[in-house]
């Protein structure tokens, strides 16, 4: 098992990677004072699937399970106050009660939300089983709830007590989920790892087949790096955290326009946010023609779309409702693989002509 410790003084905390971390939960409750109650925060599918492994971490404590609704539709303020009067029930004089977030990033968002403002804030930790959740959702303390006037509007950054990465959880994920997570590695490794974006490439048959050696190394230089950039800019005030947005402006946009619908998942709306923000890098004369397309064709050898049927004008309107556009848009654009740039001011000319590069035609 391997160890990574996230830095950030008094809230600093330990993230565990490797295959069947969540047997050692147990033991780790035993030695820390983070609580005797714990509330598990799962959905119905995550629960049949890995009931085997939800028992093991429950085993020696006093608990209860709340089984939340599958996906975005759980970031709701109803199902933060269904959870807020469960742990009323569960709370008294006696008890020290935690919270335990199993699922995929969802579930880390809205567990995590309520961990933060119940009584002011209690503890929690993170059992991703998304490997969008492994690399990036489950790690530095983002978390949310969504309105229906847009999502991630009400949220928080409060740090987990500990994160645990099980491998083994990844076994049972359909292959269009884990493309999300691919669509996040890539992008570590565009904005700050050459040497990962290679091995990504090298060896992609054997990352997208899970064998062990290979997606445990990805994942832990992944969470290598999102520890590093949290670890400078937490809050995300210094300019460095907005980095890990690459791929995403144009990304949130597109899905915006389609109204979150299933034809395109936010992994899938991210290799083609990162499809433009090379393209603009390139037309901007930050990075060569030739790692533009060495970042196209990565995006393609993990299955990830570069191309889209969607309408231009659509996308244009949900980027001028977002809070970076002030006539022309803050993105986080590329230098070279491994080095990012943030621009102030693309303007909307070349963001036209970056859509145009990924509509599909006909
Ligand atoms: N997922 C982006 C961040 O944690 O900042």
């Amino acid at each position: 098992m391997k160890v990574i410790n996230l830095k950030l003084k008094e809230n600093s905390y330990n993230i565990y990677l490797g295959n069947n971390t969540v047997d050692k939960i147990p033991s780790y409750l035993h030695h820390s004072n983070i609580g005797n109650f714990c509330i598990i925060i799962t959905n119905r599918k995550v629960f049949c699937l890995h009931k085997d492994k939800i028992k093991k971490i429950t085993q020696n404590i006093p608990h209860k399970i709340i089984e939340v609704t599958d996906g975005e539709r759980c970031k709701s303020k109803e199902w933060v106050f269904k959870i807020i009067n469960e742990l009323i029930k569960v709370d008294d004089i006696e008890k020290k009660v935690f919270i335990i977030c199993v699922g995929g990033g969802t579930i880390g968002d809205l567990g995590g939300f309520v961990a933060s403002i119940y009584k002011r804030g209690i503890p929690y930790i993170q059992v991703p089983t998304t490997l969008l959740g492994c690399v990036d959702a489950s790690i530095g303390g983002k978390t949310a709830i969504n309105l229906k006037e847009a999502k991630n509007i009400v949220g928080t950054f409060y740090q987990p007590k500990s994160v645990f990465v099980d491998l083994r959880f990844l076994d049972t994920l359909p292959f269009r989920e884990l493309k999300q997570g691919f669509a996040e590695v890539i992008k570590y490794a565009v904005i700050k790892d050459r040497a990962l974006f290679n091995f990504l490439e090298a060896n992609y048959q054997r990352v997208k087949r899970l064998e062990n050696k290979f997606i445990s190394s990805v994942i832990e230089k992944c969470i290598r790096i999102k520890a590093q950039i949290v670890e400078r800019d937490e809050k995300e005030k210094r300019g460095i955290r907005t980095i890990l947005n690459f791929g995403h402006t144009l990304g949130h946009a597109l899905e915006a326009s389609l109204g979150y619908q299933k034809k395109l998942t936010h992994g899938e709306a991210v290799a083609l946010g990162m499809v433009c923000a090379s393209f603009i890098s390139f037309s901007l004369g930050l990075c060569s023609k030739k790692e533009k397309e060495r970042i196209e064709k990565l995006i393609e050898l993990y299955s990830l779309p570069t191309k889209l049927s969607f309408s231009p004008q659509r996308v244009l309107r949900s980027l001028s409702l977002d809070k970076k556009f002030i006539g022309g848009i803050r993105i986080v654009l590329l230098e070279r693989i491994g080095k990012t740039k943030v621009c102030k001011d693309v303007s909307l000319d070349l963001i036209k002509k970056s859509l145009r590069i990924i509509k599909k035609l006909g």
